[in-house]
């Protein structure tokens, strides 16, 4: 019978050596994502909430179109609140209209509060919750949806 030379027994040692540190590090990649994905939850919510500044930013009586978060913030004498710019068909950015909000994409009309006038969007757009923070800025959270009606009162 033929003895399996010294040659043999060290590729075998060094392809048990090579799995076990593979196995090790899949085992250790395995754990951190799982720990991350508990986290990744608290990150996502903390980004739906942010600060838009302070209420005397926002001119009476007025949309303001805030690119960096795609929102319009109506502001009058009573309060302030805030409606996604996003349209509910496909996601382009809507514009400001006569008669309320227009999508630019497929003609998809809105008024005031946000709601479907015409095209090819069937859901309203919309309104979020926003309160005011201990420094007097007021916070948007994406995560809390509120009525049209409903504003921060100043
Ligand atoms: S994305 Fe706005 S109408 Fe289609």
């Amino acid at each position: 019978m033929h003895e399996p030379s010294n040659s043999t027994h060290q590729s075998r040692r060094d392809f048990l050596r090579r799995f076990s540190v593979w196995a090790a590090i899949g085992a250790g990649v395995l754990a951190s994502i799982s720990l991350l994905r508990q986290f990744i939850p608290r990150l996502t919510q903390y980004q739906r909430r942010f600060k838009i500044g302070r209420v005397n930013n926002f001119p009476v009586n007025t949309f303001t179109y805030m690119a960096d978060r795609k929102l319009f913030v109506y502001r009058d004498h009573q309060g302030i609140k805030a409606v996604s710019a996003i349209c509910t068909h496909l996601g382009c950015v809507i514009k400001k209209s006569d008669e309320g909000f227009q999508c630019p994409c497929h003609g998809s009309c809105f008024n005031d509060r946000g709601e479907v006038l015409s095209g090819a969007a069937t859901k309203d757009l919309p309104w979020f919750e926003l309160k005011k923070d201990v420094d007097g800025q007021i916070v948007v959270d994406l995560g809390r949806l509120v009525p049209p009606e409903e504003k921060l009162y100043l």
